[in-house]
């Protein structure tokens, strides 16, 4: 039931982050387990009758009764009654972690589903956050320590903003990423700090509530005094797409993603078809690295039935194969087409496509599964898969195909999608539609354009081509046009290089 113990340093710094606990104020932690924040609550002096615990595994009873602290053996996720609501002035905890794959999830989901499913029903320690909220009175506090994956992640936007009309947010710190590693964790922990401020009374006292918002610290020791604070209104955390939590992002950054146009009026992705059987009706092409995968795997087969089907390249030709894309992958610029649809009249009917995408078009793919944001030449013809390739279209004729593939592969382009957006490997069409996008004066366009068009023609010649130094010429062109337009600062370029361009160390 995912029983993790808070060290003791981070327990002390989120019940000194709570302020003052009068008297008369009831505190409540809603998965105890041994009772590590309660042995900390009455040492700070805290009266034994203040204090009211919960836990779903009935073997924490004991010690907890044993401090003189009342428990109840609860599913707190589940216990939920009109009386909870608005109940308890502090909460404080360290929600479990469980996700939609454990049991627990999986065998309560239903339930779940019916309380917290506009929010998020996937993961516990979200609905710890949901559940926590409701059971807090006006003006409550909450402090939890929780995996950070909700800052930032788009699954979790609704949890966000849910969070963004119910709460100020006080305090956002990412805690030390090895915290519970000695108890084979490894999930990247943050604390958080809320008071409830709810309805839309009260909006504008959140909007303008000022966020103690604290990045990454590498030990417990650094929680009273960080290096870095940043302090920001909370209003901002509506700049982002997806009203991201971000820590560390600068002010001008954010003043881009409000003010400049999003890409989606210039570029426009589109989700993918299926075949619903791969394995039949995609075929390698014979002159690419797949056929000789395939032709190997083919050489091992017993029974010629199941052989991965190769084809000519000229077969591409005859309109009874249409190229294909459905590969991820950090390749940029341009990639040999390595696989064909089978288009013959019967295996078409089986397919899923989608009546909107502009398949057979010129375009652009963007790896949808990819360690960084990887743009590549789409030729007319193709179609593609679901997920891990995804075609766009340029909406404007005044940008061209080569200007968006130089600008997309680019430091800045990968660090906005990557680093802001969506910090996982894979990259979503919303995410790419989100990004700002400023129109190029001629003479840049151009000079990029030219760069491109070069790396498309050398890598066509030689794949292994090494287009550094074309690439620099990008990043550096493009950082000093968008410095130009929003003052971004210098230390990002230094960043960028270190962090988000193809020749990082
Ligand atoms: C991460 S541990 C935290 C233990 C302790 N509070 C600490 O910080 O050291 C999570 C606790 O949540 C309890 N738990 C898990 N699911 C629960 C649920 N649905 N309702 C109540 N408690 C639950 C587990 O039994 C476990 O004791």
């Amino acid at each position: 039931m995912g029983v993790v113990i808070t060290p003791l340093q981070t327990v002390e710094y989120i019940i000194s982050r709570l302020g003052e606990i009068k008297e008369d104020q009831k505190i409540l932690d809603p998965c105890v387990g041994p009772g590590i924040f309660v042995k900390k609550l009455l040492e700070s002096g805290i009266s034994k009758n203040q204090i009211i615990t919960y836990d779903i595994n009935s073997q924490f009873e004991r010690v907890i009764k044993q401090l003189g602290v009342y428990f109840k053996e609860q599913d707190t996720l589940l216990a939920l009654y009109p009386d909870s609501y608005n109940e308890f002035d502090f909460i404080v905890g360290n929600p479990p972690y469980l996700n939609k794959a454990s049991t627990y999830v999986r065998t309560k989901k239903a339930k779940l589903r019916k309380i917290y499913g506009k929010i998020n029903a996937h993961e516990t320690y979200a609905m710890f956050i949901v559940n926590s909220i409701w059971r807090l009175k006006e003006g409550g506090k909450l402090g939890f320590i929780t995996s950070d994956s909700f800052l930032t992640l788009s699954t979790h936007k609704k949890l966000r903003k849910f969070i963004l009309n119910s709460c100020k947010i006080n305090e956002i710190l990412l805690a030390p990423k090895n915290l519970f590693s000695n108890q084979k964790v490894s999930t990247s922990p943050v604390i958080i700090i809320l008071t409830k401020c709810s309805g839309l009374k009260n909006k504008k006292i959140r909007e303008k509530n000022i966020m103690r918002i604290i990045p990454r610290i590498n030990d417990e020791d650094e929680y009273q005094s960080p290096s870095h604070v940043n302090k920001i209104k909370q209003i901002r955390y509506y700049s982002l797409p997806f009203n991201i939590f971000y820590a560390d992002v600068d002010e001008k950054v954010i003043e881009l993603f409000e003010k400049a146009p999003k890409l989606e009026k210039y570029l426009m992705g589109f989700i993918g078809m299926h075949t619903h059987n791969n394995k039949k009706f995609i075929a390698a092409i014979d002159d690419t690295e797949l056929a000789e995968v395939f032709n190997k795997r083919n050489m091992k087969m017993h029974d010629s039935k199941n052989n991965f089907k190769i084809i000519k390249r000229s077969d591409l030709e005859n309109n009874k194969w249409k190229p294909y894309l459905k590969r991820g992958g950090a390749d940029q610029y341009y990639r040999p087409i390595m696989e064909a649809l089978d288009w013959s009249e019967e295996s078409r009917k089986i397919y899923d496509i989608p009546k909107n995408a502009p398949f057979e078009q010129e375009g652009i793919v963007i790896s949808g599964i990819s360690s960084r944001l990887a743009a590549r030449y789409m030729p007319r013809g193709c179609y593609w898969d679901s997920n891990k390739a995804i075609g766009f279209i340029i909406k404007n004729k005044l940008i061209s195909i080569e200007y968006m593939l130089g600008l997309l592969n680019s430091s800045l382009y990968n660090y906005l999608a990557k680093g802001i957006i969506n910090n996982t490997s894979s990259i979503q069409i919303s995410g790419i539609h989100a990004i700002p996008f400023i129109e190029p004066p001629k003479e840049i366009k151009k000079k990029v354009e030219n760069l491109v068009d070069n790396i498309i023609k050398s890598k066509e010649k030689n794949l292994e081509y090494d287009y550094t130094k074309e690439q620099k010429a990008i990043d550096n062109t493009i950082f000093e046009f968008y410095t130009n337009e929003f003052n971004l600062p210098n230390n990002l370029k230094k960043e960028l290089d270190d962090k988000y361009s193809i020749y990082r160390n």
